[in-house]
C-alpha cells in the first residue's frame, strides 16, 4: 500500500482500478482489508480504501479522534489522490463517518452506500458500554475488544462454516493499536444524531445493505433507515452478520456493482 500523510497523520491506502471512484470506509475495530474482496472484484471503478487514523497500518496518534477528524482526513485524501467526487461506502462506524462527510463536504459525494450501520446516536446504555470497553482496553489491550466484540461481529452461519474469516477478524482486531481503539470508541460515543440527514440523502443514489444475521445493526434498523430516505434501495444479505463484505464477499460485490452500474456514476 502507498502511504499518504493527511492532516499530519500517515494513512495506509489501497487505490485500485480506474473509473468513477468509490471510497470505502471500514468499521470498528477493522481496517481496509474488510473490503479486500470488493477492492479485488469491483472492476470498472476506482476503489479507494484507507485505513482510518488509528487503525490498520495507519498512524495512531495519541489523540485527535472524532467523526469530524476522520471525515476531514478523507477529504484531504481525495484531494491528494485527485478524486473530485466519489461514492462513499461506509460500514458501521464507517457509516457514521460517511454521515459526517455529508455534513462537512457534501459537494464531493456522488452517491452513498450505508452498510450494516445506523443513523441513531449512542443511547446512554451504549455510552456506558463504550466507557467499560475503553477501561478494559487500556488495562488489557486489544484482547479486551476481541472478548467483547468478536462474538457479535460475525453471523452465526459464518462462525459455523468459515473459521478462517473468524480468525481473520480476530487478527484484524488484535492488530489495532490501543490509541486507535480508544479514540474510535470515544468518537462513536459522542457522535451526532444523523437521522435528520436521511431525507436529504434522497438527492443522491443511496443503497442500504445489511446482513440478515447482523445483531449489532439488525435488518430492522436498516429497513427503517432505508424507509427514511426516499428512493433508497435496500439489500439484505443472507447468511451474513455485521461484517457482510467478508462473510458473503461475492454477493456484496455483486450488489455494489449493480447499484453503481444502475446509478451510472
Ligand atoms: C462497527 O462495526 O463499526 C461498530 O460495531 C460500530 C459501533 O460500535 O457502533
Amino acid at each position: 500500500m502507498p502511504d499518504l500523510t493527511v492532516n499530519g497523520v500517515r494513512l495506509a491506502v489501497e487505490d485500485v482500478g480506474e473509473g468513477p471512484a468509490i471510497l470505502f470506509v471500514h468499521g470498528f475495530p477493522a481496517d481496509a482489508s474488510l473490503w479486500q474482496h470488493q477492492i479485488a472484484g469491483l472492476n470498472g471503478y476506482r476503489r479507494v480504501a484507507p485505513d482510518l487514523r488509528g487503525m490498520g497500518h495507519s498512524d495512531a496518534p495519541a489523540s485527535g479522534y472524532s467523526m469530524a477528524s476522520y471525515a476531514a482526513d478523507l477529504r484531504v485524501l481525495l484531494d491528494k489522490l485527485v478524486v473530485d467526487r466519489a461514492v462513499l461506502c461506509g460500514l458501521s462506524m464507517g457509516g457514521y463517518v460517511v454521515f459526517e462527510c455529508r455534513r462537512l463536504w457534501p459537494e464531493r459525494i456522488s452517491g452513498v452506500v450505508l452498510m450494516d450501520t445506523r443513523a441513531e446516536p449512542d443511547s446512554e446504555e451504549a455510552q456506558r458500554s463504550r466507557d467499560t470497553l475503553i477501561a478494559e482496553t487500556r488495562a488489557s489491550g486489544a484482547a479486551a475488544v476481541v472478548a467483547a466484540l468478536l462474538p457479535k461481529l460475525l453471523g452465526a452461519t459464518t462462525v459455523e462454516r468459515q473459521p478462517e474469516v473468524v480468525a481473520q477478524v480476530r487478527r484484524m482486531i488484535l492488530g489495532t493499536p490501543v490509541a486507535g481503539i480508544v479514540g474510535a470508541l470515544e468518537a462513536m460515543k459522542v457522535r451526532p444524531d444523523s437521522r435528520p440527514l436521511l431525507p436529504d440523502l434522497a438527492a443522491l443514489p443511496v443503497l442500504v445493505v445489511c446482513g440478515d444475521e447482523d445483531t449489532v445493526t439488525p435488518p430492522d434498523t436498516a429497513r427503517a433507515m432505508a424507509a427514511a430516505i426516499p428512493g433508497a434501495a435496500l439489500e439484505i444479505i443472507p447468511e451474513a452478520g455485521h461484517f457482510a463484505p467478508l462473510e458473503r464477499p461475492d454477493l456484496v460485490t455483486t450488489v455494489l456493482h449493480r447499484f453503481l452500474d444502475a446509478a451510472k456514476m
